[in-house]
């Protein structure tokens, strides 16, 4: 993709990440601080993957939302939360790639694949109580009850998902459901924190963690289609891990209702089989049905929204950044 450069240690800088170089730069060097453990397996495993890269949208997310509602820093503390996001969002990719068996995390083995899944939960564990030291250090009740409800739903979200799959009957209510849980929390989380540290009103503030939400609905929908229409090499994953793993995601539940009987079966057989040795036909299927398409539209409708709730947020390179934010999450590759 255009404009984009690749730093070994930093992820892709997509142009957004721009606006707010030298705060990002913080926060890569605070994430580096916080892995410190005396044990050695787990700065391993955390350097490993914290290195790997990653987009850091989750805390570019808090960066510009405090910046655009005027934040002027006094205590570090957007510095604090974009670190604080971005090590549960490590943490839920630790847990998740051993819960759907992947292989493949930021184009590197993932750490359940090199280390196994033992040391995997651990070390998720290890970030997601290194994030609440850091948050107990900030001492801020309205953060800690955000993270906190954000946290709990999004295992619920993982779990709810695992109750759906090898369910072929999940309907587009459910998986919506899973995907607000498991994924849009932790946006609309990281929203309202910029919100709250910069101080605003409650509506806005509200505004913000709605603008959270739709851009995480959009990012997760966008994940699944790309998990029948990406390409491996670009997304750092395996395509076809869904299906794999028998996710009843949107692609799959729309096409069943749309394809042909013998096109439902071949798919409803995989989801109830976790089985996806018939990949190639069920990704013809989900096109031919007009799913992919079907999804993207949801997904422009949610990016749509959530750039709605900026109307009333002052012209910045901040609030620009955040409508680009927008919409690379319903145009992105990866
Ligand atoms: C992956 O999130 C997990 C999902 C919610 C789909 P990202 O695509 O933001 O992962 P990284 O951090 O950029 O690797
Ligand atoms: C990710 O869902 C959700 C969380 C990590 C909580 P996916 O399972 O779709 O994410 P990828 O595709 O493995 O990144
Ligand atoms: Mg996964
Ligand atoms: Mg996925």
């Amino acid at each position: 993709m255009h404009g984009i450069s690749n730093h070994p240690a930093k992820g892709p800088m997509l142009p957004f990440h721009a606006v707010v170089a030298d705060d990002f730069e913080a926060v890569n060097t605070l994430i580096i601080d916080q892995l410190h453990s005396n044990v050695d397996l787990v700065e391993n495993i955390g350097h490993y993957i914290v290195e790997a890269g990653g987009k850091r949208l989750r805390p570019l997310l808090v960066l510009l939302t405090a910046r655009s509602l005027g934040y002027h820093e006094s205590a570090r503390q957007h510095i604090d939360l974009a670190a604080i996001i971005e090590f549960i969002h490590t943490a839920t990719l630790l847990h998740d790639d051993v819960v759907d068996i992947s292989e493949l995390r930021r184009n590197r083995p993932t750490a359940n694949a090199k280390w196994g899944n033992a040391p995997s939960v651990l070390v998720g564990d290890f970030l997601y109580s290194r994030a609440f030291q850091m948050m107990v250090a900030i001492g801020n009740m309205s953060v800690m009850d955000i993270m906190s409800e954000a946290t709990n739903v999004i295992a619920e979200g993982e779990v709810l998902q695992l109750v759906n799959a090898g369910d072929p009957d999940t309907d587009e209510q459910r998986y919506l459901d899973v995907i607000h849980f498991k994924t849009a929390k932790l946006f609309e989380a990281a929203a309202e924190l910029g919100a709250v540290i910069a101080d605003t009103d409650t509506t806005t503030r509200e505004q913000l963690r709605l603008y959270g939400y739709h851009l995480g609905m959009a990012f997760q929908l966008v994940d699944d289609i790309l998990d029948y229409s990406g390409n491996s090499e670009e997304l750092g994953k395996n395509v076809g891990d869904d299906l794999a793993e028998g996710k009843p995601t949107l692609p799959l539940i729309y096409a069943m209702q749309h394809g042909s009987d013998s096109e439902a079966t071949l798919i409803r057989e995989a989801i109830l089989n976790k089985d996806k040795q018939q990949l190639d036909a069920i990704v013809a299927a989900v096109s031919n049905s007009g799913a992919l398409d079907y999804c993207r539209a949801k997904a422009s409708a949610e990016q749509q929204a959530a750039i709605e709730q900026l109307s009333t947020l002052p012209d910045s390179k901040y609030r620009r950044a955040l409508v680009e934010l927008a919409e690379f999450s319903t145009q992105r590759q990866f």
